[in-house]
């Protein structure tokens, strides 16, 4: 806690004439916080707590976190998240995440950060990184190379598009209510596999290049939120139509092959050839006994 306090008070210096901080910064990939939790801890829990403690003492005069569907864990067929809804993260990154919503709402609670949440679904657009499912996808699929889906690629997900996510959060950094969460979701849970099928026939590939591979350890099933209270408060909606939106993700990534190859380069090579090349071998390791 005292090296916490130190690193909050250098970054008090940095937030001295910020009107706020929204705090974007996660270690956010799933598969890879199941290989190693701890930089997951130290950036989306001990980061927080740093910042959190430099607001308070900036008197920042709005704190922001972004948060994510994730904490609501795995939702039944016919069950929807609400922003009340109980938290039941289930792997090491949405416990990360759900705890440091915890420390945000202890810091408004008690010290009077004037905090709010945004809990948004998944995210898909440019400049992804490529260790999610969508770039991933697309990136293989331009180079031919195997489409790996985990399990029976059942598994759901509310997909939205990055600049809808980023048009909410903007409307509640400014008319949000402090001490509230606000759900951001597109509000239509797809099966990976319908995903994986739409993206195929835009860019031309044939379904031959699916490969099933060893499920994720712990792996939710469904996620689904309902994203009412946003709109009723402060007006916001999805923009981007699913389809319109997958077109044009599908599209930039054809047109931006070079930043592609540069991404997928070094750590990542390595990464993928851990857990992809090598992921029976890999997960072996860290699956249940
Ligand atoms: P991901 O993009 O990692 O997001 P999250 O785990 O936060 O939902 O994965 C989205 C879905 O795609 C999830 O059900 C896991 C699945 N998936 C695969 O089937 N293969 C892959 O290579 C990846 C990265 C994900």
């Amino acid at each position: 806690m005292k090296g916490d306090i130190a690193d909050a008070a250098l970054v008090k210096g940095l937030l001295a004439r910020c009107d706020a901080v929204v705090n974007f910064a996660a270690e956010s990939h799933v598969d890879r916080s199941i290989l190693d939790s701890t930089e997951c801890f130290e950036t989306n829990v001990r980061g927080t707590l740093v910042l959190l403690e430099a607001a308070r003492q900036a008197k920042v005069a709005r704190f922001l976190h972004v948060s994510t569907d994730e904490v609501y864990g795995d939702m039944a067929p016919d069950k929807w998240a609400v922003e009340t809804s109980p938290l039941h993260p289930s792997s090491p990154y949405a416990a990360s995440k759900a705890s440091a919503e915890m420390l945000v709402m202890a810091y408004q609670h008690t010290y009077g950060v004037p905090a709010v949440i945004t809990r948004a679904s998944n995210n898909y657009g440019p400049y992804q990184f490529p260790e999610k499912f969508m770039p991933l996808m697309i990136a293989n699929a331009l180079d031919r190379k195997p489409l790996p889906v985990y399990g029976d690629g059942r598994q759901e997900r509310d997909w939205i598009h990055v600049e809808d996510h980023c048009r909410a959060i903007d409307l509640v950094l400014r008319g949000g209510r402090t001490g509230e969460v606000y759900n951001i979701g597109y509000g239509e849970p797809r099966a990976n596999l319908d995903v994986l099928h739409t993206l195929l026939e835009l860019l031309d590939r044939p379904a031959s290049l699916i490969q099933y591979v060893t499920d994720r350890p712990g792996h939710d099933r469904r996620y689904a939120l309902r994203s009412d209270k946003i709109t009723r408060e402060l007006g916001w909606r999805p923009e981007h139509s699913f389809e319109d939106g997958l077109r044009s993700t599908a599209a930039w990534y054809q047109s931006h092959g070079e930043w592609i190859a540069r991404v997928r380069g070094g750590e990542y090579r390595e990464y993928y050839e851990r857990h992809y090349q090598r992921r029976d071998e890999t997960l072996s390791g860290v699956g249940k006994p």
